[in-house]
């Protein structure tokens, strides 16, 4: 039964884990499939033909793992990919795009930051969004190079990320930013050191949960949620060694789940 079939994952590596997180909260009864593409990450300096590739080659993984619908809980990915499997493929995908509207809708100051990679911030979907919500604000983009190398290698608390970190949100700083988008999946990771560099005055904006709800509805409109009353299984894959996603999700989470290597 297609409804008892698990959701597939897929990220350039163990930074979609946040939106994992999310969706394992909001459907706790469906089982998931997590890929961490961690042998090619960053996709973030890829070039669009090369961040089609890998999307393909992580959603026919997905596909042969018989999953009934695909989030790509990658930015990169997303806004250079999607388009392009939802025309391949027929299941539905969902997409993780910078959280650019609440932020337009509420900021006071009229400035916003986002904190991306160069392919997110250099696609044409990202360029598409931020015309249609953010046309009366002024948008500050950031690439965070850098950050998804330090997250990859287990660096998150390190000085080197708050160093990085800080010449980045500095500049948005004096720019009297009260938003910042977090427009990559492994960016969530940093709050506690954004934080510490941050004012109160600002607030982050990541799009874990409105992806896990989206997720919830899409299921819903297809007849595919999982009905059953048991817990969800969480079955998570890399392709590279399995100790950075361990040692994430041994501090950040409590789900239950098993990490495996997998050739893809
Ligand atoms: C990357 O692989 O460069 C970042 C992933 C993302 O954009 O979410």
């Amino acid at each position: 039964m297609t409804q008892q079939r698990p959701i597939g994952i897929f990220d350039s590596g163990v930074g979609g884990t946040s939106i994992w997180k999310e969706i394992t909260h909001v459907l706790p009864h469906e089982d998931t499939i997590y890929l961490a593409d961690s042998k090619y990450a960053p996709y973030g300096k890829r070039s669009k033909e090369e961040i089609l590739a890998l999307s393909i080659k992580n959603t026919e993984k997905l596909l042969e793992l018989n999953c009934k619908i695909i989030i790509v809980a990658c930015n990169t990915a997303t806004t250079n990919a999607i388009k392009e499997l939802r025309a391949t493929y027929d299941v539905p995908f969902i997409g993780i795009e910078p959280a650019i509207k609440p932020a337009a809708i509420h900021t006071k100051t009229k400035k916003v930051g986002v904190l991306a990679t160069k392919g997110t911030l250099s696609s044409e979907l990202f360029a598409k969004t931020s015309d249609l919500y953010a046309r009366n604000i002024e948008v500050i983009e950031v690439i965070g190079t850098g950050l998804v190398e330090l997250i990859e290698a287990g660096l998150i608390n390190s000085p080197e990320m708050f160093s990085l970190l800080k010449s980045y949100l500095d500049p948005m700083l004096d720019q009297n930013i009260d938003y910042l988008v977090l427009g990559c999946s492994h960016y969530p990771y940093l709050i506690p050191t954004l934080e510490k560099i941050l004012s109160d005055k600002v607030t982050i904006i990541d799009s874990g949960e409105a992806v896990a709800r989206q997720t919830k509805a899409i299921l819903a409109s297809n007849n595919i949620l999982n009905t059953t009353s048991q817990k969800g299984t969480h079955q998570l894959f890399t392709n590279e060694n399995v100790y950075t996603l361990q040692s994430l999700l041994t501090s950040n989470t409590n789900i239950t789940y098993t990490i495996n290597t997998l050739d893809f």
